[in-house]
């Protein structure tokens, strides 16, 4: 493709090191698709004749078939996917191949495949999140009066609904989405006609091929087009964050499952069993969501640190920028498609839940909010009152509920029967109505809401 100015070719090493081919292969529809509506708009503007145009679109198609049908074969003389294809059309249709990248650099063509492939791991990685909001829906639905502990420092805090923990997940996915929604609109403008760094001085029309691209307009700057991959790392960012998400998410998962928890068994399709212990389910699945989000991240790392030292405008090290892009869009895919099978079929354990509860004084708050509330005191007062009752508790071996309204008195003689009311873990629950509390009510209004919200999209 630049034999002319050189004597001999590259060396077996500088070949390899060179070619991109084996991973930029994946981006051989974006390459076709960029460089069908180049042509279009080349005889559209009348750079290129009719005939040539319609050679090139035919021949295009037929390479496009035959990487359907074939694969794209791994040829390192032709370093690339767009070489490779430019080859692939010139044994096709012979010299008018040649004409196709006239007013048109790799960088540009690179940059618009690039932008097009993230763009469509976008629209992908968001159907597969919608999915994981529905199972999230559908399982917080079924055990919105599900009591469970709330924990803070992994210590029994307060009664929540198992439906109410399961919503926060999905409030946390619905930012993951709305984070690579910025990303897109922010990444949809076209770069195609940057040529190699400074434009082209050919009669090029932008806005066509950036429409036909689906983009929203041509980039502003041809220097910016070719030498920034921000739109990378913004999708890998959001990517990273997504991950962080069903990390902890798989985190739970792990504990939940353990015996001493027991809260939640994973079903067979989503369980390992050991070599050697005979009883094992061990949640390997949950595991290496956990473990992904770290490679993610490391993904991410990876194509920041190629940029961050650059000059303007294209330099090769950002042929690099593939890889990791490809690699978290793999993984993140896995993730969300093993945790949203993990949710979907996951047997919950209300009963462990509840007891695990109920041994951590739960509604220790509630006792203290009743006695400022019903008998006046100051917070820090029945504070003081409830952190007694709790020790009385906990040297017999009982639960806040189970004792005798008279040794209540005989701690504050302000506590009268009522108290009994708030003492229960569905009682608390049921009290937290708050918006976005954790009330039965609220998780329901809450998940109706979330179906609504995804029966709009
Ligand atoms: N394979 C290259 C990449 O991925 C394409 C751009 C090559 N441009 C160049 N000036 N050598 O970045």
């Amino acid at each position: 493709m630049w034999g002319g100015r050189f004597a001999e070719g590259p060396s077996a090493v500088m070949r390899e090191i060179n070619a991109s081919i084996p991973f930029d292969k994946r981006m051989w529809q974006q390459d076709i698709a960029g460089s069908q509506a180049h042509a279009a708009m080349l005889a559209a503007q009348g750079i290129l004749t009719a005939e040539d145009a319609a050679a090139i679109r035919s021949g295009l198609d037929g390479v496009a078939e035959l990487y359907a049908r074939d694969g794209v074969a791994e040829d390192l003389a032709l370093e690339d996917i767009h070489m490779q294809t430019e080859a692939r059309l010139a044994e096709a249709i012979g010299p008018a191949a040649g004409r196709l990248h006239t007013a048109r650099s790799r960088n540009d063509q690179v940059a618009t495949d690039f932008r097009l492939w993230v763009r469509d791991a976008i629209d992908s990685v968001d159907a597969a999140l919608g999915q994981l909001q529905d199972a999230l829906i559908a399982r917080a639905d079924e055990h919105a009066d599900t009591v469970m502990p709330g924990f803070t420092h992994l210590q029994v805090a307060q009664p929540v609904t198992l439906g109410h923990h399961l919503m926060a997940y999905h409030a946390m996915v619905a930012r993951d989405r709305g984070r690579f929604a910025d990303a897109r609109a922010r990444l949809n403008r076209c770069p195609l006609g940057a040529a190699a760094l400074a434009g082209t001085g050919f009669p090029i029309d932008r806005e066509t091929t950036a429409r036909a691209l689906g983009f929203d307009g041509p980039t502003d700057n041809s220097l910016d087009s070719v030498s920034d991959r921000d739109f990378a790392i913004e999708y890998l960012t959001a990517a990273v964050q997504a991950s962080l998400h069903l990390s902890r998410m798989a985190e739970e998962f792990v504990l939940w499952a353990s015996q001493p928890f027991g809260f939640v068994s994973l079903s067979d399709a989503w369980s390992t069993g050991s070599s050697i212990m005979p009883q094992k389910r061990n949640p390997d699945a949950a595991e290496l969501v956990r473990g992904h989000s770290g490679r993610i991240l490391g993904c991410m790392t990876a194509l920041m640190v190629t940029m961050k030292g650059l000059p303007l405008a294209y330099s090769k090290d950002m042929q690099d920028d593939k890889p990791p892009v490809f690699e978290a869009t793999d993984l993140l895919a896995l993730s969300i498609a093993a945790m949203t099978g993990m949710v979907e079929s996951a047997t919950f354990r209300p009963a462990r839940m509840r007891a695990a509860l109920e041994a951590g004084f739960p509604t220790a708050t509630d006792l203290a909010d009743w006695l400022v509330r019903e008998a006046g005191l100051p917070f820090r007062e029945a504070h003081h009152v409830t952190g007694r009752t709790v020790k009385l508790a906990e040297e017999r071996g009982i639960a806040l509920d189970a004792l005798p309204l008279a040794d209540l008195q005989a701690i504050d003689p302000r506590i009268t029967e009522s108290v009994y009311d708030v003492l229960t873990v569905d009682a608390s629950v049921r009290s937290r109505t708050s918006f976005g509390g954790t009330a039965p009510d609220r998780v329901r209004a809450a998940v109706a809401a979330a179906r609504a919200a995804r029966a709009k999209e």
